[in-house]
């Protein structure tokens, strides 16, 4: 078995770490179950490029329990846990190729090696599979059945692919199921944003002025935990709507060059490039942190700051002081890429238990339906997101209400008013 990752012996950490994350994700326990019996996904070759965390080794020990060949590369130079990956490789004979801080060029290799298996599903996050398979891998496609794909941006890609009409095979928007974003962009995110950021630094929140840009909902989940810890939270954003909600969320919204004079911590979760750039920089306070927790690490403009500097240093892990031509000094975290990931563990095993339920199914469904499927990125069928969110609740032991039969009646009906 081919593979790459740090140091092997790493493994009985890794294995631990795995087995903690998994009582925290009962619903992915339960399709395990089913999987291991049913073998759903047998004869299917996938290749993942995930964070490799250690919610990442649950999804993928459950696909192999439902028959699959899982092959797993980074999808971040920065977010890999080197013993999940050991544990990976020795304990499950799952093939990794991922190194936490590998450099871009061995990034992109890992993809490749990881391609090399010839896979029937893809799974990514942040679309590096797909987009390479269409860049420079297309003799893939005739084995290709389908594909998932886990975040906002990465969905943001696809959609970019088929509205040129260059998609070359189906996709689930995973990321666009409710079981995901409602939970994870917005709480996991929100939680291992803060997490990330006070590992880095020590930093106290109340009373520090934090600015987040974006209010998506990986922003809202952002800024609402920040503030539940006394920081006088500042949203920025482009866009009227996001920016009237966030008003009305009772938080102060004003343009960034504006917010560059005031915050003590920045925090970008955009999905777009150069949020953070010049002139913000030139405006910021003496001491000013930035970090991004959007899914590349374009969102702060680095190269500008660099050129603005005339000193760079790393003062804590994960920490690069920035010295500028004046003396101001602006402190980089995570060197720009997810902060969350990179600093901290990414999202709690509880709320990626329903992402990866998702990727799990998704997987099954595609399995099942492929060759029916046409080249566009399709929804999670809400069948399924409704079964993730009562298996949730179940394992949570909360009873819900049903609706009457007069009640669905009335519901269906036009004739009666007041
Ligand atoms: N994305 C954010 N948090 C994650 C985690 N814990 N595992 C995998 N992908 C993630």
């Amino acid at each position: 078995m081919k593979y790459h990752i740090k140091d092997v012996k790493l493994a009985k950490k890794g294995r631990l770490r795995i087995e903690w994350a998994n009582e925290y994700m009962p619903v992915l326990t339960l399709i395990r179950k089913r999987f291991t019996k049913e073998k759903p996904l047998k004869n299917t070759r996938i290749a993942a490029c995930l964070h490799v965390t250690t919610e990442t080794a649950n999804l993928a020990i459950t696909l192999k329990a439902g028959g699959a060949d899982v092959t797993l590369c980074a999808s971040n130079p920065l977010s890999t846990q080197d013993d999940v990956a050991a544990c990976l490789v020795k304990d499950y004979k799952i093939p990794v190729f991922a190194i936490k801080g590998e450099d871009n060029k061995t990034y992109y290799r890992h993809i490749s090696n990881t391609l090399d298996q010839r896979p029937n599903i893809t799974m990514d996050d942040g679309a590096d599979l797909v987009s390479t398979i269409h860049k420079k891998r297309r003799n893939l496609i005739r084995d290709i059945l389908g594909g998932t794909e886990e975040t906002t941006t990465g969905v943001i890609r696809l959609r970019a692919l088929q509205e040129k009409g260059k998609l070359l095979f189906p996709l689930i928007a995973v990321n666009d199921a409710n079981t995901k974003h409602l939970f994870d962009n917005r709480y996991g995110t929100g939680q291992s944003t803060v997490d990330g950021i006070m590992r880095s630094t020590n930093i106290l929140m109340a009373g520090c002025v934090f600015v987040v840009c974006g209010y998506g909902w990986c922003g809202r989940g952002v800024a609402n935990r920040a503030r539940g810890m006394g920081a006088n939270v500042t949203i920025c954003e482009t866009d009227p709507l996001k920016a009237l909600e966030a008003i009305m969320d009772g938080y102060s919204v004003m343009s960034l060059k504006e917010a560059s004079r005031k915050g003590d911590v920045f925090v970008t979760l955009t999905g777009d490039i150069s949020v953070l750039r010049k002139e913000h920089f030139m405006l910021m306070k003496d001491g000013a942190i930035i970090c991004n927790s959007g899914h590349f690490n374009v969102e702060i403009d680095l190269r500008a700051l660099g050129e603005m500097s005339k000193k760079k240093r790393r003062v804590r892990e994960f920490v690069e002081e920035y010295t500028l031509k004046g003396s101001k000094r602006i402190n980089v975290l995570g060197e720009g890429r997810l902060i969350n990931l990179a600093a901290a563990e990414g999202h709690p095993a509880s709320v990626m238990d329903m992402s990866f339920a998702n990727q799990a199914m998704a997987c099954e469904y595609i399995k099942k339906n492929g060759g029916r499927l046409e080249n566009k990125v399709y929804k999670v069928p809400e069948d399924i997101d409704r079964e993730i969110a009562g298996l949730k609740l179940k394992s949570l032991g909360v009873k819900i209400d049903r609706l009457t039969d007069k009640q669905k009646i009335y519901l269906t009906s036009w004739e009666s008013g007041t």
